[in-house]
């Protein structure tokens, strides 16, 4: 009797978690906005963002309509990288706060009901962290085999290790006389990359997961996790057509990095972290990493064979899109065929290492505003980095000038070759403070004070006060359509269908249902006005004031509801 008791007890409190943690899926309908804290607001006059203006700016994401923040690192770390070369994994950077405002950041984020995604370096560390202080001080001590070192060739062991280059476009080994020996790094030589086939590297990272997990933060944003595991045999990595990496493959200076990124190891190192976010429930905790990489090779990162990884993966490929309703829909296609149900596509236009999305479509509001369209009624985790909302542009910096790790790797370039790049080789010109106001230096830092960057030449207009009052802003688009996003189940989770049949090529058209409803959404991404049979549903959402029944005007996006 007593078992039979316990067995039911068993049962019914399985039952109840398991529907609990299914029911836990605030990550696949959830919107992100990226904050880049040095640039996001200042509260002590430094000229440099900090936890306590992103707290006073909390009311700002939510009444957009985000639910999730993912903040760039703000840990202990000598700023070469910003924040991406960590020497305390623990500590929060002076520049930034301390651990106590962190707290109650966390605590005023999970006040409003939104989550705290924590950007997790976790590939490399600065050489400034103990770890490498230690490791390469000799061959023999307690942490020599914590980074990746190896013996150099030729007869006086100063030769490179093998032909690979860092993402960055350098060789991607550096000499250190103490060991003579070389070790490797996936980006910058002050950034050494961690041995992850030391199991004590492993259990140490892990711990500093939990540590994070154990303050409050419902998920993680992974730092080149693409980067992670190399090829332990270290073969040379084989020559490519291509100068330079696009998002789907990661070429670099005529090389295809196959050897040195995206290795089989590495999905399963997804799996393992997953292992370690589940020891964590309510809310569930959420990786969504970073890599390049084509989506029918980085999916692994979610699912390997059988197993869970990632909850996600930012599809980079969204960021250097034409516009173009075609390609649109090929791309949309294809993210929702690699990341179909269980798996779900991320969609990305920006971050703080991209020109930014404005100025990939001419500086053009109308386009902007279908940008944002997509991203928000499409399938998929929408991931807005802070000012895209506005509209804010690159603010030209040259590369001589750049305070930015990878400007300064390229100083040496000059300026017109730097200028024929696709993308910015100075990421100080996508980083520049965010636009609050007219006042001076945009209401980003006191007027005395000097930005650590300089300020978009064109805030006085394009600002977030600016654009709250204007209903037709940029701005207030996003917010209409984050408030649709929220309150509708189709948009947020329903299937994702894509009209191909629809009466014109320059009209991307999908419908999203969730058997309760339907909606279409019709994007006219040309500057012509089109012609449209008669949609049997209402218009609820239209990024232009007035519209026709019959007709989409120039850059118009639009959502029906279509009648059951
Ligand atoms: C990622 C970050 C970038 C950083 C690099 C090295 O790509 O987004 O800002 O410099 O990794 O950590």
């Amino acid at each position: 009797m007593k078992t039979l008791f316990f067995s039911l007890l068993f049962f019914l409190f399985s039952a109840s978690s398991f529907a609990q943690s299914t029911a836990d899926d605030w990550w696949k309908k959830t919107t992100v906005y990226q904050i880049y804290p040095r640039s996001f607001y200042d509260t002590n006059a430094d000229g440099i963002g900090d936890l306590e203006g992103i707290i006073q700016k909390l009311d700002y994401i939510q009444q957009l309509g985000f639910e999730s923040i993912w903040i760039s690192p703000f840990t202990q770390s000598p700023q070469r990288d910003f924040g991406y070369d960590i020497s305390d994994y623990t500590a929060i950077d002076s520049v930034y706060g301390d651990t106590v405002t962190f707290k109650r950041l966390v605590e005023e984020i999970h006040r409003r009901g939104m989550h705290l995604i924590f950007d997790m370096v976790m590939n490399h560390t600065s050489d400034q962290h103990a770890w490498f202080k230690e490791s390469s001080s000799s061959k023999d001590n307690p942490k020599a085999d914590w980074y990746i070192w190896k013996d150099g060739r030729g007869k006086d062991g100063l030769k490179r290790p093998n032909n690979w280059r860092s993402m960055v476009g350098d060789r991607a080994w550096q000499y250190h006389p103490a060991r003579h020996q070389f070790y490797y790094h996936g980006f910058l030589p002050f950034q050494p990359d961690l041995n992850y086939n030391n199991a004590e590297v492993k259990k140490a990272m892990f711990d500093i997961v939990r540590f994070w997990l154990d303050k409050g933060v419902d998920g993680f944003r992974l730092d080149i996790i693409s980067a992670i595991h190399e090829d332990s045999t270290l073969k040379n990595n084989p020559p490519s057509a291509k100068l330079l990496p696009s998002d789907s493959k990661l070429t670099i200076f005529f090389q295809y990095a196959k050897n040195n990124f995206l290795q089989e190891q590495s999905f399963g190192f997804a799996t393992e972290l997953r292992q370690v976010i589940n020891e964590y429930q309510s809310p569930t905790r959420v990786l969504i990493g970073e890599s390049h990489g084509e989506e029918s090779l980085i999916k692994n990162f979610c699912k390997k064979d059988g197993k869970d990884g990632l909850h996600g993966v930012f599809l980079f490929k969204a960021i250097s899109e034409k516009f173009d309703a075609r390609k649109y829909a090929k791309m949309l296609a294809g993210f929702n065929h690699e990341f179909a149900d269980p798996l779900i596509p991320t969609l990305v236009f920006g971050n703080h290492d991209r020109t930014r999305s404005i100025d990939r479509v001419n500086s053009s509001v109308a386009k902007a505003k279908l940008k944002a369209l997509v991203q928000l009624t499409t399938r998929g985790i929408p991931f807005v980095y802070n000012g895209e909302e506005l509209g804010m542009p690159n603010v030209r910096i040259p590369l001589k000038e750049g305070k930015d790790a990878v400007a300064i790797a390229n100083s040496k370039v000059p300026q017109f070759l730097a200028d024929l790049s696709p993308e910015t080789l100075n990421r100080d010109e996508c980083r520049t403070p965010m636009l609050w106001s007219d006042q001076a230096n945009a209401g980003f830092c006191d007027s005395l004070a000097q930005p650590w960057l300089p300020i978009v030449s064109t805030y006085k207009t394009i600002n977030v006060a600016n654009q709250l009052q204007d209903s037709t802003s940029l701005l207030n688009t996003y917010r209409k359509l984050l408030t649709l996003r929220k309150s509708i189940p189709a948009l947020n989770s329903g299937s994702f269908t894509l009209k191909k049949d629809f009466n014109d090529k320059n009209i991307l058209a999908y419908e999203r249902t969730d058997g309760e409803a339907s909606y279409l959404v019709l994007l006219n991404m040309s500057k012509k006005v089109k012609e449209i049979e008669p949609i049997n549903g209402t218009t609820i959402f239209t990024t232009h004031s007035d519209s026709s029944t019959q007709q989409l005007q120039p850059y118009e996006g639009r959502i029906f509801q279509l009648e059951n």
